[in-house]
């Protein structure tokens, strides 16, 4: 999308704009030394983590890890894409971008299909036609249908083609948008006698179309063919009207066909969308994780549906997102289900889906015979390839589930994952498992052990932790600093003794050892900040070698737009860690 842009005029764009100015409008920021610190609008916190660099142009939340320049603020916080923000920056502040070649022969494409699209809705509200009564007949209200700006080819050869000639566009560019094709010297619509889905993106561009069949013809849909401004693997239906929903809600419900998208949102489902007729891509998921990060695959029940939702789910959980499986019970698809049972109906669905997890290890359990002793040994060994996996956390939950439900011990299953593992890099179970053998269990690191020492000298301090709470991780750190955390807010105070009182014996003796093992030098608010900086920098080393390794990859597979943005990143990381100080 960047590509639209010509990358100078960009920076002629940002080097005109302040990032203060426009995160200042929606943050309430404060000066600090020569950074401004506010409220992280993309996380839930109380206290300030979200950090506003003038020099630099450039936010960063050291709380949710958010980063990037201007336009990725205006991106993330009114969820645009890329275009759009450089489009409402340069409305906002008066400066125009002047789009390279590329991107002025986009906008005749999309131009050529936007005539399309009102051609065919058009001869969808205007008169008696098949399209039109087959989506009656299908149920549907006419305002969705307008809503959707749903359209019809007609059955002659050449109605789009001579009104799109009569507009004087060019044979080779409507060939290349696929709405015509062309046979002996002769051009013909590539559309006819097809129900109109226009594919529209979060730009309000028509990109595309799904020709639906009015009947039993073959095929059932045609689609436009991939071609510059029509890409199936980043976009996805029914978004551009459903994003906003998708927000209200907090997730989204992604459906296989166009006709599930429309008739779930006519039911009152309205943070719905639909692939287009491919399996679930990586840009699509990382498109649907700009809007939320919780998502409700709603496929058929079929072993196709079933196959497209086990590769939804990984590709969904890549990008971070949370993904929970129905699979309708009642009717073949979403479209019938709702039509039939309703609103509420759907949303029992959508309540009880399964969470990605319990679905793959269902899927697993199908495989076996559970009543069997062979069968279940067979099972948890499948189950332990599901489960090496997941976090620390998550393993541990569904390890204690499975035992139950197997009358097998715990420790049998875990040892199945290591087993299961010898090649692999430790995996979080196995780095559970280990744990647990561990005398110490999750241990003080000594970074944490030093905060938490100028604390007990200075409990005023706990104010300033509160920004940066996530510097506390281990199990016992956490539990300490939720009771000292409660004693100030009760008392404004604490002493070490109030806290070892509440503390298992083994705690407060491993507690009284890290302290014990630390000396505070100085000033105990500097060793504090000393210590922060010094976590702070940490995270963005390991910030810099995760975008080492992406750019790598990004590298690998020859993508040069994800090159330059990881590069960009970089480098703003690699300042951060010189203005912190790091690598000396
Ligand atoms: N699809 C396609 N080509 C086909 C069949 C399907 O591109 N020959 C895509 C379409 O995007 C369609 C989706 O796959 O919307 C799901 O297919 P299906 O479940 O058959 O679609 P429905 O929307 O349920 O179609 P309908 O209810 O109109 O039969
Ligand atoms: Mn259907």
């Amino acid at each position: 999308m960047g590509l639209s842009f010509n990358n100078s005029a960009i920076d002629d764009l940002k080097s005109q704009i302040n990032i203060v100015d426009v995160v200042g409008r929606v943050v309430a920021l404060k000066r600090a030394g020569a950074n401004y610190k506010g409220v992280c609008p993309f996380h839930n916190e109380k206290t300030p983590s979200f950090v506003v660099s003038e020099q630099k142009q450039i936010f960063t939340c050291f709380g949710c890890g958010a980063s990037g320049d201007v336009i990725e603020f205006v991106k993330r916080y009114y969820n645009l894409d890329f275009g759009e923000a450089v489009e409402k920056l340069s409305e906002e502040y008066g400066i125009s971008v002047q789009k390279n070649r590329f991107g002025k022969d986009r906008e005749k494409y999309y131009e050529i299909n936007k005539e399309a699209a009102r051609f065919f809705y058009r001869a969808f509200t205007e008169q008696k036609n098949p399209g039109y009564t087959y989506m009656k007949q299908r149920g549907m209200e006419d305002a969705i249908l307008k809503k959707f700006g749903i359209g019809y080819a007609d059955e002659k050869w050449d109605s789009l083609y001579t009104f799109l000639k009569s507009r004087g566009y060019e044979e080779k560019v409507l060939l290349e948008l696929g709405l015509i094709s062309e046979s002996k010297g002769k051009y013909y619509d590539k559309f006819r006698n097809r129900v109109i889905f226009p594919i529209i993106n979060t730009s309000g561009k028509v990109i595309g179309f799904g020709g639906r069949a009015v009947g039993d013809a073959m095929p059932k849909y045609l689609n436009s063919p991939e071609n510059r401004v029509f890409q199936k693997k980043n976009n996805l239906y029914a978004l551009n009207l459903t994003r906003q929903d998708i927000g209200k809600e907090g997730f989204a419900i992604l459906v296989e066909g166009y006709m599930d998208a429309i008739a779930l949102y006519q039911g009152g489902v309205r943070n719905v969308i639909a692939s287009l007729g491919t399996a679930l891509t990586e840009n699509q998921s990382k498109l649907i994780r700009r809007y939320t990060k919780n998502v409700v695959l709603s496929y058929d029940a079929d072993s196709a549906g079933r196959n497209a939702a086990m590769r939804g789910i990984e590709i969904l959980t890549r990008e971070g997102c949370k993904v929970r499986v129905l699979h309708v019970t009642d009717g073949k698809d979403p479209d019938e289900f709702i039509k039939k049972n309703g609103r509420d109906a759907f949303l029992r669905l959508v309540d009880g889906a399964m969470p990605y997890i319990d679905y793959r290890l269902d899927a697993v359990r199908r495989e076996h015979n559970l009543d069997t002793e062979e069968g279940k040994i067979d099972f948890v060994r499948d189950a332990a390839g599901v489960l090496k996996e997941l976090s620390p956390v998550e393993a541990d939950v569904y390890i204690r589930k499975l035992a139950r439900e197997l009358r097998i011990a715990e420790g049998a299953i875990k040892m199945e994952i290591i087993g299961n593992t010898t090649d692999a890099p430790v995996s979080a179970v196995q780095r559970s498992v280990r744990r647990e053998k561990e005398a110490v269990r999750d241990a003080l690191s000594p970074l944490e052990a030093n905060i938490l020492k100028t604390l007990f000298i200075n409990p005023s301090l706990s104010e300033r932790l509160l920004d940066f709470d996530q510097v506390i991780s281990s199990t016992l750190g956490q539990k300490v600093k939720d009771i000292l955390f409660e004693l100030y807010g009760l008392n404004g105070d604490f002493h070490l003794s109030q806290i070892l009182d509440r503390l298992e014996p083994e705690e407060s003796e491993a507690l009284t050892a890290a302290l014990d093992n630390i000396a505070v030098c100085g000033n105990e608010e500097q060793v504090f900040d000393q210590c922060i900086n010094t976590w702070q920098i940490q995270r963005l080393l390991e910030r810099e070698q995760a975008l080492i390794d992406r750019l790598a990859l990004a590298d690998e597979e020859n993508n040069p737009e994800s090159i330059r943005q990881l590069t960009e990143q970089l480098m703003e990381v690699q300042q951060e860690i010189n203005s912190h100080g790091g690598r000396k």
